[in-house]
């Protein structure tokens, strides 16, 4: 997609700068207008996130989806998500409590979305990018079934999905930041 060959060209260039405000990724076909607008993320933080109880009466809507997270602290969460949604929007439209999750709001630059699938689900997932693995490199906790919620889509066929936040979380950008410190 062009979208994505102009990110993946830009984010060598896009080290040190805030690329909150930027966003060229559109995994699951969105435009800007229908992506998230960036005042519900600068809502988001750490504590002030909570939990979501089944939501009830919002099930029966044909396009939504039942998605089951499993918290580092093995609490679970469950969402009604919308088809064509990535996991990483779900959890903030849901406001999910999920610490630190989607820190780079999509723009495949921090892996702190990184989320472990069932084998079969996996399997059926779309094929990964190679800007998806790069990032997915560097993130902690890495298993065989692990991919980046802010790039996979929800399907109709992905209702009673359950995936596996990981123990550790990784933010790439701070590492980058640690490196740059430690260098001066
Ligand atoms: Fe940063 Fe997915 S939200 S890589």
């Amino acid at each position: 997609m062009m979208a994505q060959g102009i990110s993946g060209l830009m984010r060598p260039l896009l080290g040190g700068l805030n690329v909150s405000k930027i966003r060229f990724i559109y995994p699951c076909g969105m435009t800007e207008q229908r992506h998230t607008p960036a005042k519900q993320w600068s809502k988001r933080g750490f504590s002030v996130t909570r939990k979501l109880q089944d939501a009830p009466g919002e099930s029966s809507s044909a396009d939504q989806v039942t998605v089951h997270f499993v918290n580092r602290n093995g609490e679970r969460l469950t969402a009604m998500a919308k088809e064509g949604e990535s996991l990483l929007e779900v959890v903030v439209n849901q406001n999910l409590a999920i610490d630190g999750f989607g820190a780079c709001e999509g723009t495949l630059a921090c892996s702190t979305c990184h989320l472990i699938f069932e084998k079969d689900t996996f399997q059926k997932l779309d094929a990964i990018s190679d800007e998806e693995l790069d990032m997915l490199d560097l993130a902690y906790g890495l298993t065989e079934t692990s991919r980046l919620g802010c790039q996979v889509c929800i399907k109709k066929s992905m209702d009673g999905l359950t995936v596996r936040v990981p123990a550790d979380v990784s933010d790439v950008r701070r590492q980058l930041e640690v490196g740059k410190q430690s260098k001066q």
